[in-house]
């Protein structure tokens, strides 16, 4: 019964439990010498580390039209949002005062909010309006990361029903000083494969970008407490998907292989980068592959709007090529997709 005790104490040694705590707490305990994996050692990393700017403590938000300092944007304890994650969004980038792929961003999210009947209030060019005016009372136009935000509004009563919902969207933009932690392009992401899935269409179409992110938060935790920075997540048939927080790509012998598309986010980058492969001759294929083909990948990397494209250094503790950072490949299309971006935000 001591014993018992005692291992009980010993597995939850913090409430962030990491297999690394558990093993040297063990060591210390029990006078072992069990190694921690390599891969566990170093500090844990999101797709979303960004330099720290003293600015963002200061920014202003729009809610509903009205742009106010950062601590007195608040929206309703009975917003859809709040009360059911129900509202969709966007990640942007601002570059030079221009909206990288702005079109494509706005198709991804009325297309959205169609499918489940939320009414914006707004076309394209009121959210645009919206975006400056919320850029030029924070004096903002380079390397700045927006969150758009609309939700089915302020409920009537705390209940499901859409119709309770009767005060019109709410709007919220977040934008902050955003340059992608450098860091993460030397040392890359630790992924580790997670039970979660990115589901079939007729339960969450994973293509919504909803506010209740729970699918993909469980994904991230459950690789975190394998002692990985984020998840790799596969389909409902085994396939690998895409991982919690951006679309992901593998090489083998010069091509590049993603998922079919089926069962991710149609994430504006992923197509991006598929885009700039079919004109640069870059052989690239939506496909079905399992994890015995992308742990013997020569590289993989991860797209996203925030940090373009990430390298993985390892999946499921096992080293992904023998470079570190981006792979060859990986490089030459991280450099096509920010020329691209300089492009479009000329
Ligand atoms: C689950 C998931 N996959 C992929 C992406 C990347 O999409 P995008 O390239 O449009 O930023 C996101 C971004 O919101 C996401 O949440």
């Amino acid at each position: 019964m001591e014993a018992n005790n005692e291992v009980a104490i010993l597995v939850f040694p913090s409430k962030r439990f990491k297999l690394a705590h558990l093993i040297a707490a063990l060591n210390a305990r029990f006078n072992m010498n069990a190694k921690v994996p390599d891969h566990m050692t170093v500090p844990s990393h999101s797709t979303h580390d960004a330099l720290e700017d003293e600015r963002n403590q200061h920014i202003k938000i729009y809610v509903n039209g009205d742009i106010v300092p950062r601590d007195q944007a608040k929206v309703s304890v009975y917003d859809s949002g709040f009360m059911l994650g129900d509202g969709m969004w966007e990640g942007m980038r601002l570059y030079n005062g221009k909206w990288a792929f702005f079109d494509e961003h706005m198709d991804r999210l009325f297309n959205s909010c169609k499918a489940v009947s939320l009414d914006i209030g707004m076309d394209r060019a009121g959210i645009l309006t919206a975006l400056s005016a919320t850029a030029a009372a924070n004096d903002m136009s380079h390397d700045v990361h927006c969150r758009l935000m609309i939700t089915r509004g302020t409920k009537v009563k705390p209940f499901q029903h859409p119709v309770l919902s009767q005060s019109g969207p709410t709007i919220v933009i977040i934008m902050e000083h955003s340059k992608p932690a450098t860091s993460l392009q030397a040392s890359g992401i630790r992924l580790a494969t997670v039970p979660q899935v990115r589901g079939l269409p007729m339960s969450q179409d994973a293509k919504f970008n909803s506010h209740s992110k729970l699918n993909c938060v469980i994904a991230c935790l459950q690789a975190e407490q394998a002692g990985a920075d984020e998840g790799l997540m596969l389909d409902p048939h085994g396939f690998v998907n895409t991982t919690n927080a951006c679309n992901f790509f593998i090489v083998r012998n010069g091509e590049v292989w993603t998922s079919t598309g089926d069962y991710c986010m149609n994430g504006v980058t992923r197509q991006k980068v598929i885009d700039l492969c079919r004109a640069n001759d870059i052989p690239v294929h939506e496909k079905n592959y399992s994890l015995y083909e992308a742990y013997g990948a020569e590289e993989a990397f991860l797209t996203g709007t925030f940090g373009a494209q990430t390298p993985v250094a390892t999946i499921d503790g096992k080293r992904i090529g023998d470079h570190d950072g981006l792979g060859p490949v990986s490089r030459r299309i991280r450099q096509l997709y920010a020329d691209l971006v300089a492009e479009n935000t000329a």
